[in-house]
């Protein structure tokens, strides 16, 4: 209040200055700003807690704007705010007017607020440091007070500044659809890197927006500063790198404004997406662990603290072929498994179109009655009657031009005008115009129905398999295309916030094709994600691993394939296949029909012990252990006797209990095991290990039941007995 009353004081009677420095701390790093009401905020140092601001000037440290606008900074540096007013000017003259403190149940919220001298503009800008985690976030509110539009033609959520950095290193994650998250890791070099993604609706199959900073040389998993940064935007995105002239460093990330220059309106407040840093000493591996607690504790994800069920998805196991029978009898099967959720995903719908394949039928949500002549309940009903809850998927940002929706309401698709439609998935799936309030209302009123009809429903698989490939709505005004990718996302969000608010407790899945929105940008409205299409334990490997450095295990749906797997033709054994998919929320995506009995026997030792360890797991801290040859920065050739083995493992915020995973991923030629070193443990506690998911039929390995110090286990570690191809083993420790 007291600062309410100062800025208006301020506005009226310019004259006040004021000049202080503001710190805002997590429990291990620090933020320090520069706060002067004859210019506008600058970062002096972000950081641990070793540095205060006297030490840093008298060191020499500089301070730059915190967000750099253009016609304030010299033109050599990168702006992160650019700013076209009516009459054309493109020059920014802000000044901090106001600086404004708040605190949440677990954070402190300090916001900067700027007015420009010329025109009639307000930039506010916000830090949040949480008390829980090393976590800042970063985000700005733009207004327009002009009378006319303004257009943003750049408008980062956040700029963070590293005074003479030095052989800084940065680790970016690239890929593909069945090939996500693969970590790529190179010393930043003078002049600018960019990292983006100019997909309007799902940025992370390609390069994800989310980068990790080694500000102490090659990147390190246990040691060396290192700076996490996520920016929690689901649509085009842009992170920039640039090494100045000063050799400071720069790290600038925000929507991407090609293809998205937005316009603003009169009185029109556009809020950026947030930008989440982390800071750890503990490397690669602190910041995952800072990010993973700031993911479940403050509200990064639907849910965070809650387990999840185990569950059969009928995708690969039955793809469109759905009748009532097979449902049925899938829904038996993982009941008898001991498993908990039965999901049934794309194919049960359709009235006019039938969908058999991916050319038809999206927006047309009712039951298929020529495959399910009863509809839902008595799906529900059956999972009910057995003990398992029951789950459907949908895709409702879609249609299909082959479609009762579309032929209804064509306008409603996204479209450029007086072209054709390019065409994505099934040669006819096109993107519904979330611009439009009607198109929202539609997916809402889907939803509400289909929930509220069917009660039973506890899960919902929510996929989006197209790209914005039409640049176009009819809804927005022609002025305001290039709106399009933003607004798109705010109507999706406020259509979710719709969803949630009626319905808190069902479990939502965000999918897109696989891994395609493993982001924060909507996790806040969603439980998990499904992490890939690849089910192939081998390669899952790799894409869990790289999916875990910014995302919890609660958050990621790991299933066991089938064998062979029909995307690379590989036979994997039951017992790996399980002990991959247990790394994370434990699921199941095949027939159950198609397996042997030997196959059947031990997913039921795996679902019986996944149940002892899965709090473990999915709220545990994560150490990644040992990594794939292929993800370390120099891989050197493997000695012969050597293997080229994985080992991670999650241990509980009160260290009493532990699970470990390793997996042996080459086995060329007779290896002898490695000592693999744990992590996380308390040294003075005795652990007793417990081997999980034993081979059916096999006795334990010789480790189980030996005990063991913490001390003993991280400092002179194991031989993790791994013979043969796709040896695996998951140990409990308590
Ligand atoms: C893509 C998803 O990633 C798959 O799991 C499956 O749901 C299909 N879509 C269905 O069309």
């Amino acid at each position: 209040m007291k600062r309410l009353t100062l800025f208006f004081f301020l506005t009226i009677f310019s004259a006040i200055t004021f000049a202080e420095i503001i710190t805002l701390n997590t429990p291990n790093s620090q933020l320090i700003v520069k706060a002067d009401s004859a210019t506008v905020p600058h970062i002096l140092y972000y950081g641990d807690k070793s540095a205060n601001p006297t030490e840093l000037e008298n060191a020499g440290f500089e301070a730059f704007p915190a967000m750099p606008a253009f016609g304030m900074i010299d033109m050599i540096h990168l702006p992160a705010l650019q700013i076209q007013f009516p009459e054309g000017d493109l020059n920014l003259d802000l000044r901090l007017a106001d600086i404004s403190h708040a605190t949440t149940e677990n954070a402190e919220i300090v916001s900067f607020v700027m007015t420009d001298k010329r025109h009639k503009f307000r930039l506010t800008l916000f830090y949040k440091a949480f008390k829980n985690t090393d976590v800042i976030e970063t985000w700005t509110e733009i207004c327009n007070l002009e009378k006319k539009d303004i257009v943003l033609k750049r408008f980062d959520s956040g700029h963070l500044f590293i005074d003479k950095g030095n052989n800084i290193w940065l680790t970016h994650f690239h890929g593909d659809w069945a090939a996500e998250a693969i970590p790529v890791s190179e010393r930043l070099t003078k002049g600018v890197k960019t990292i983006r993604n100019t997909d309007g609706a799902r940025n992370a199959h390609l390069d994800a927006p989310e980068v990790m900073l080694s500000l102490d040389g090659e990147p390190n998993e246990a040691c060396g500063r290192t700076i996490g940064a996520a920016l929690c935007w689901n649509g085009n995105y842009e992170i920039r790198l640039n090494i100045d002239n000063h050799d400071n460093y720069h790290l600038y990330a925000g929507i991407d404004p090609q293809s998205s220059e937005y316009v603003l309106s009169p009185k029109q407040t556009l809020t950026t997406p947030k930008l989440a840093f982390a800071y750890s000493v503990e490397g690669m591996g602190g910041v995952s662990r800072s990010l993973h607690r700031w993911a479940r504790e403050c509200g990064m994800m639907h849910n965070g603290k809650a387990v999840r069920d185990i569950l059969l998805n009928s995708w690969e196991g039955i793809y469109f072929d759905i009748t009532e029978e097979r449902i049925i009898a899938m829904i038996d099967d993982i009941a008898k498994l001991g498993g908990e959720l039965f999901v049934m995903d794309d194919g049960w719908f359709g009235d006019k179109y039938q969908r058999n394949n991916d050319s038809s039928s999206l927006g047309d949500w009712v039951v298929d009655k020529k495959k399910l002549p009863n509809g839902l309940q008595t799906l529900t009903d059956a999972a009910k009657q057995r003990g398992v809850k029951f789950g459907i998927w949908i895709e409702p940002e879609s249609t299909n031009t082959k479609s009762e929706l579309y032929e209804q309401h064509p306008d409603w698709v996204l479209q450029a005008a007086n072209k054709n439609l390019n065409l994505g998935r099934g040669g006819t799936q096109v993107v519904l115009d979330l611009t439009n309030p009607k198109v929202q209302d539609f997916i809402v009123n889907t939803v509400d129905k289909l929930l509220s009809e069917n009660p039973d429903i506890a899960y919902i698989k929510w996929d989006a398999n197209a790209s914005i490939q039409n640049y176009g709505s009819t809804y927005l005004p022609k002025h305001k295309q290039s709106n399009i990718y933003i607004d798109y996302h705010l109507g999706l969000i406020s259509v979710l916030e719709r969803i949630r608010k009626k319905y808190p407790d069902i479990v939502i899945q965000n999918c897109a094709s696989g891994g395609g929105r493993a982001n924060y940008g909507l996790m806040p409205y969603f439980d998990e994600f499904w992490v890939s299409d690849n089910n192939d334990a081998l390669q899952r490997i790799f894409i869990q691993w790289g999916t875990s450095y910014f995302f919890p295990a609660n958050l990621m749906a790991q299933h066991i394939g089938g064998s062979p797997y029909h995307m690379t033709g590989r036979i994997v054994p039951i017992k790996f296949r399980a002990d991959v998919a247990m790394s994370g929320r434990l699921g199941m995506e095949l027939q159950p029909k198609n397996m042997t009995e030997q196959e059947l026997q031990q997913c039921r030792i795996a679902i019986k012990d996944y149940k002892q360890i899965r709090e473990i797991v999915q709220l545990g801290n994560l150490y990644r252990l040992v990594a794939p040859k292929a993800f370390q920065v120099h891989p050197e050739p493997l000695p012969p006797a050597e293997q080229d083995i994985v080992a991670l493992m999650y241990v509980t915020d009160n260290r009493e209990q532990a699970v470990v995973f390793a997996y042996s991923l080459s086995q060329f030629q007779y290896q002898k095991p490695q000592r693999v070193k744990f992590s996380g443990l308390d040294p003075e506690k005795q652990y007793t290990l417990k081997e999980l998911n034993i081979k059916a039929g096999e006795k334990p390995c010789t480790l189980d039941g030996k005990t063991f110090s913490g001390d003993f286990l991280m400092n002179n570690g194991i031989l993790l007995p791994l013979n043969g191809d796709y040896a695996s083993r998951v140990f409990l420790l308590n």
